[in-house]
C-alpha cells in the first residue's frame, strides 16, 4: 500500500507536522489556502505580542534568534520565526500555497464493515485498511478543483480563525436594527494597521468580550481615541489576566508547570496513590490559587470596577481562559479612556446596543464582536460524510473526542493536530506531531476502538472537574506534564526528562524538555 501523507494547514501546527513527519522519510503535501506560511500570525492586530515568554513558545530544537531581545515578541517577530523554521527545516517546496481544501471525504470501506471494526481503520495501523482520503482542492488563484487521493490525512486547519463565533439574536433585536457597523475581532484583525486605526477613529466603539481579543482591541481604541471617545467593553464573564508572569516575584511556572504542581490536581486515569495525594493536598491547591488571586486583587482595582472574576484563578489555568493583560490597561480604564460594563446579555437597537439591566441604550457608532472562534464547526466541515461529521463533533457540550487529543477513535488514517489548548500551543503542536510521526512510523501502538473511547470518556470525566463550561476547549492547561507523560510512554521515550529529582519536581517543564523524541533523517532542502 503507497503511504501518501497530506497536511492540512501551514500554520504553526502544520509545519511542526510537516517537519516530524519528514524525518520519518514520508514526502507529505501540505494544503494551505494562502500564500504564505505561518496561519492567523499574518493577521493579528497591530499590538499584538506573544502571549507567553518567548521561551516557552519555542521550537525544541530552533531557538529564537539572539536578535529578538523581547521576553515577549511582537506578531511580526513571531511569523518571522515560524518562517525562518520553515525555511530551516526545508518545508517550503512540500507546500503547495494557495490550495484550499474544500472537503475530504473516505473512500474505498464499507461503511457496515468499518462499524464491525474493533481496532482502528481494522488493523490499528496508520496505513492498515483499503480506504484513501479524497481531497477537493480548490486553487484560490484560478477556482479550479481537483481531487487528490492520499493514505493518511493530517488537519493542522487551526482552532482560533476562520469561522468566527457571532451571537445570535431573535428577530428584531440582531445587527439588522442597528444603524452602525458590526464586525467581529476576525474582520478588525484581518485589517491593515491604517485602515484599522482609520475604521476606529473618533467612533464611539462597544467591544463584546472579556477575553484577550477584546481587552487587545480596547487597548488599541484607548490609545487612538482617548478619553474624548471611549470605548465600553461588555464582558459576560470576567477572567483573570495577568500583568506579568510573577507574582511577588514567584514566577507562575514554579506554581503550575512543574511536576510538584501537577501533583495537586486530579488527573485523568491517576493511581490510587495519585489520587490520595491530590485529595490531600487540596488545601495546597486551593492555597496557591488564592496567592494568585490575592496579588491580582491587590496589583489590580478589580474590585473597584467590579470585575473580580467568580471562578477561581486555577480554573481559569485549567480551562486556558488566563491571559496576559495589556500594557497599562487600567491606566486606561483609571483615564476614562475604557469603560467596563458587566451584562449577561445584550441587543441590538436602532442607536447602539440594549444592555441586561439598563433601560437607556448605549450609543454606539461601531460593535466589535470579540466573541471568539467556531473551531469545532471549522473542523467538522471539513468532512463531506455527515457520518464523520457527526463523530468528530460529540455532543454539543462535550470535548472533541479524540484520543490522545489527536486521533478519532472511528476515523480510520487521519490526525488533527492544533485543536487542544495548552498555555503554550506550540510546545503542545510539537509533542502531538512527535507522537504521530512515531505513529506513521509503525511505533505507537493503539489500543481497540473501545478502549480508545472509554480513554476519551474518562479524560472528558477528568477535565470536567476544572474545565466546567469551558470543557469544549479541550485545555490540558494544568496537566500538561501528565498529558506529555502519556505521549512519551507511547513513544517508547523517558517521560521524566529532567535531571535529578529537584529538577524533575520543582523545574518548570517546557518545550527544550521534549528535543529529540523523533530521530532524524535526511530530508530535501530548497
Ligand atoms: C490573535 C491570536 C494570538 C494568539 N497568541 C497566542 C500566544 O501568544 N500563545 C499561544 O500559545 N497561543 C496563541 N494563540 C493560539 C494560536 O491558535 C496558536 O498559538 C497557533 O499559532 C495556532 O496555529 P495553528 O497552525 O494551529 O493554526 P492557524 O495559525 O490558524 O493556522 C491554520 C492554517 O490552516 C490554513 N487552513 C485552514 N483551513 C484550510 C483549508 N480548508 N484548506 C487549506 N488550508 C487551510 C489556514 O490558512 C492557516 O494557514 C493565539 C491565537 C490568536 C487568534
Ligand atoms: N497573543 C495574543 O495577544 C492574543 C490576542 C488575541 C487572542 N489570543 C488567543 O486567541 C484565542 C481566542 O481569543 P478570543 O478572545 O478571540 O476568543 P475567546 O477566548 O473564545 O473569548 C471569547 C469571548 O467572547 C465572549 N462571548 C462569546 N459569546 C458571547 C455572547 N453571546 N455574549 C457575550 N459574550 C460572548 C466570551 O464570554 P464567556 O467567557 O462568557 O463565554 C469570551 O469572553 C485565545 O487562545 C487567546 O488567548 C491571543
Amino acid at each position: 500500500m503507497e503511504k501518501r501523507v497530506a497536511i492540512i494547514g501551514a500554520g504553526m501546527s502544520g509545519l511542526l507536522a510537516c517537519k516530524y513527519i519528514l524525518q520519518k522519510g514520508f514526502d507529505p503535501i501540505v494544503f494551505e489556502a494562502t500564500e504564505s506560511v505561518g496561519g492567523l500570525w499574518n493577521h493579528t492586530i497591530e499590538s499584538t505580542k506573544l502571549q507567553n515568554a518567548k521561551e516557552t513558545y519555542q521550537f525544541s530544537d530552533f531557538p529564537w534568534p539572539s536578535s529578538v531581545e523581547e521576553v515577549f515578541p511582537s506578531h511580526t517577530q513571531v511569523l518571522e520565526y515560524l518562517e525562518s523554521y520553515a525555511q530551516h527545516f526545508g518545508i517550503i517546496p512540500y507546500i503547495k500555497f494557495n490550495s484550499r481544501v474544500m472537503s475530504i471525504d473516505y473512500v474505498g470501506e464499507p461503511f457496515g464493515e468499518m462499524k464491525s471494526w474493533d481496532l482502528w481503520g481494522g488493523t490499528g495501523k496508520p496505513f492498515g485498511s483499503r480506504g484513501k482520503w479524497h481531497i477537493s482542492v480548490q486553487d484560490s488563484k484560478c477556482c479550479s478543483t481537483e481531487v487528490h487521493q492520499v493514505e493518511f490525512v493530517v488537519l493542522c486547519i487551526g482552532r482560533f480563525s476562520g469561522v468566527p463565533n457571532i451571537p445570535e439574536f431573535p428577530p428584531n433585536q440582531g445587527p439588522e436594527v442597528f444603524s452602525g457597523k458590526v464586525i467581529h475581532s476576525m474582520d478588525y484583525s484581518s485589517m491593515d494597521n491604517a485602515s484599522a486605526a482609520e475604521l476606529i477613529r473618533r467612533k464611539r466603539i462597544a467591544i463584546v468580550g472579556s477575553q484577550k481579543s477584546a481587552l487587545d482591541i480596547a487597548a488599541e481604541c484607548a490609545k487612538t481615541n482617548g478619553v474624548e471617545y471611549p470605548c465600553t467593553m461588555i464582558q459576560r464573564t470576567p477572567h483573570w489576566f495577568l500583568p506579568s508572569g510573577t507574582f511577588w516575584g514567584v514566577s507562575i511556572g514554579f506554581l503550575y508547570f512543574n511536576r510538584f504542581s501537577e501533583l495537586l490536581v486530579h488527573k485523568p486515569g491517576e493511581t490510587f496513590l495519585l489520587k490520595f495525594l491530590a485529595t490531600i493536598l487540596s488545601p495546597l491547591r486551593w492555597g496557591i490559587s488564592k496567592f494568585a488571586e490575592s496579588y491580582l486583587r491587590w496589583k489590580l482595582p478589580l474590585k473597584k470596577y467590579g470585575v473580580i472574576p467568580k471562578s477561581s484563578f486555577l480554573q481559569d489555568f485549567s480551562s486556558c481562559q488566563l491571559g496576559m493583560l495589556p500594557e497599562n490597561f487600567y491606566d486606561q480604564v483609571e483615564k476614562g479612556s475604557i469603560i467596563l460594563k458587566k451584562s449577561q446579555s445584550f441587543s441590538f437597537c436602532k442607536e447602539g446596543l440594549l444592555l441586561n439591566r439598563e433601560h437607556r441604550p448605549l450609543k454606539t457608532d461601531l460593535v466589535i464582536l470579540a466573541t471568539g472562534y467556531k473551531g469545532d464547526q471549522k473542523l467538522k466541515s471539513m468532512f463531506k460524510s455527515q457520518v464523520y461529521q457527526k463523530y468528530i463533533s460529540g455532543s454539543p457540550n462535550s470535548m472533541i473526542p479524540l484520543y490522545r487529543q489527536i486521533v478519532h477513535p472511528r476515523i480510520p488514517q487521519l490526525a488533527v493536530i492544533g485543536y487542544a489548548e495548552g498555555l503554550s500551543n506550540l510546545f503542545g503542536s510539537e509533542v502531538r506531531s512527535q507522537w504521530l510521526a512515531h505513529f506513521l512510523d509503525g511505533n505507537v501502538a493503539l489500543p481497540s476502538i473501545k478502549e480508545m473511547e472509554k480513554e476519551v470518556n474518562v479524560w472528558e470525566n477528568s477535565m470536567k472537574q476544572y474545565a466546567g463550561r469551558y470543557l469544549r476547549r479541550s485545555c490540558i492547561g494544568s496537566i500538561n506534564i501528565w498529558y506529555n507523560d502519556q505521549l512519551c510512554k507511547d513513544m517508547g521515550c523517558q517521560h521524566k526528562r529532567k535531571k535529578g529529582i529537584f529538577a524533575e519536581y520543582f523545574q518548570p517543564y517546557g518545550p527544550t524538555d521534549y528535543a529529540g523524541l523523533t530521530s532524524k533523517r535526511v530530508i530535501k532542502t530548497n
